[in-house]
């Protein structure tokens, strides 16, 4: 009887005292857990082990004008502390996705991101007008890593003013929220953070995968057929969180988190970093269940260190610098007394 009563009131107190919703821009988020481009399928895959009701939002593999058959095998390699992949951003395309994916997610009770890549910039435009009337899109995330055809050799990912250049088009082809998906494989990511947000972006995503590369050295074999490959994981997590750090500090739309999460705890880091939100990627892997799980997770941690909203740690990192990412804390407490629905 005394374990049932402590029991329930523990979760009427995690109930009543924790308030997870965040603003992320223009979203209203019920908490800060999104799925990561890629390797949550489209988002429904998963929703047999975390239903999407409990997450912020999903975010959909990168959608491109043309089907992908992505690339020769090996295209994924286990690593120590993460993993190597070079799927090659393989998926049907964008007709296959509106005809077929799309008309599933309606009835999606949280916040749906469409990850969009292209070749060349009048691709990206493409993908966002030709997905842009459908409601049961909430927000474009835009994969920067994409290969540039159009460019040459300086993909979108690393040049300030290309990865500008598409998202001008796209904010001027859409009205819906734009996020930029940074790649941390650049000398100075602050440079591609001012360089997004000026040309109009509504948010920040950090960070893609980082390149990487293995090798057997007994077959003399590299791991991956296309030699290098991105690297994600536990591994990968104090870089993209320096990433994270460093854009938000930088710029004033939100940043989205992402690399090396798998736990309540990393997420909290990165939020008192500066981040709004935070995506799950190579985590749900092993353990699909995780992002339901690591919403109850949060709960706890902040129930037990008496931290009522979550929004009041964004940006509270003590990092002796100047700037600390005040707009998106500012940004979160004046949403204290909005509505947080799960789709916006
Ligand atoms: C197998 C796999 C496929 C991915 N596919 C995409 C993709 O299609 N588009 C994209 O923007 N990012 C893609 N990513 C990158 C992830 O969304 C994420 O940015 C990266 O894995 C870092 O997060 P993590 O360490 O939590 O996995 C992929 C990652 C993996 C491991």
């Amino acid at each position: 009887m005394r374990a049932t009563f402590c029991g329930a009131r523990r979760v009427l107190s995690m109930a009543n005292m924790t308030d997870l919703s965040v603003q992320l821009g223009p979203l209203s988020l019920r908490n800060p857990i999104l799925s990561a481009s890629g390797t949550y399928g489209h988002g429904l895959e998963m929703c047999h082990f975390t239903p999407p009701a409990r997450i912020g939002g999903l975010v959909s593999k990168t959608v491109t004008p043309n089907p992908r058959h992505g690339n020769a095998a090996p295209r994924i390699a286990e690593t120590e502390a993460g993993l190597l992949n070079s799927l090659g951003l393989e998926n049907k395309g964008v007709e296959h996705y509106l005809a077929h994916t799309l008309p599933d997610m309606a009835g999606v009770d949280t916040v749906v991101f469409t990850n969009i890549g292209g070749e060349s910039v009048d691709e990206f435009i493409a993908m966002a007008r030709r997905l842009g009337e459908r409601d049961e899109i909430d927000a474009f995330e835009v994969n920067l890593s994409c290969p540039n055809v159009q460019g040459g050799r300086l993909p979108f990912g690393t040049d300030p003013a290309n990865a500008a250049r598409v998202i001008e088009g796209i904010k001027a082809a859409t009205t819906k929220p734009v996020f930029a998906k940074l790649s941390p494989n650049v000398s100075r990511i602050a440079d591609m953070a001012l360089a997004v947000e000026a040309a109009g972006a509504d948010g920040i995503t950090a960070v893609n995968t980082l390149l990487g590369m293995a090798v057997d050295w007994r077959t003399r074999k590299p791991g991956l057929a296309t030699v290098q490959g991105g690297y994600s994981g536990p591994g990968v997590k104090p870089v993209a969180l320096r990433c994270a750090w460093e854009c938000a500090r930088s710029v004033s739309i939100p940043v989205i988190g992402c690399g090396g999460i798998s736990s309540a705890e990393d997420v909290l880091e990165f939020l008192v970093a500066g981040c709004t939100a935070v995506q799950l990627g190579t985590a749900c892997f092993a353990d699909p269940a995780l992002p339901g799980r690591m919403v109850d997770e949060l709960t706890r941690l902040l129930d037990d260190a008496g931290v009522a909203r979550v929004r009041d740690l964004i940006g509270t990192v003590q990092d002796g610098t100047s700037r600390t990412c005040a707009s998106n804390a500012s940004d979160a407490k004046a949403q204290t007394d909005a509505e947080v629905v799960g789709r916006p």
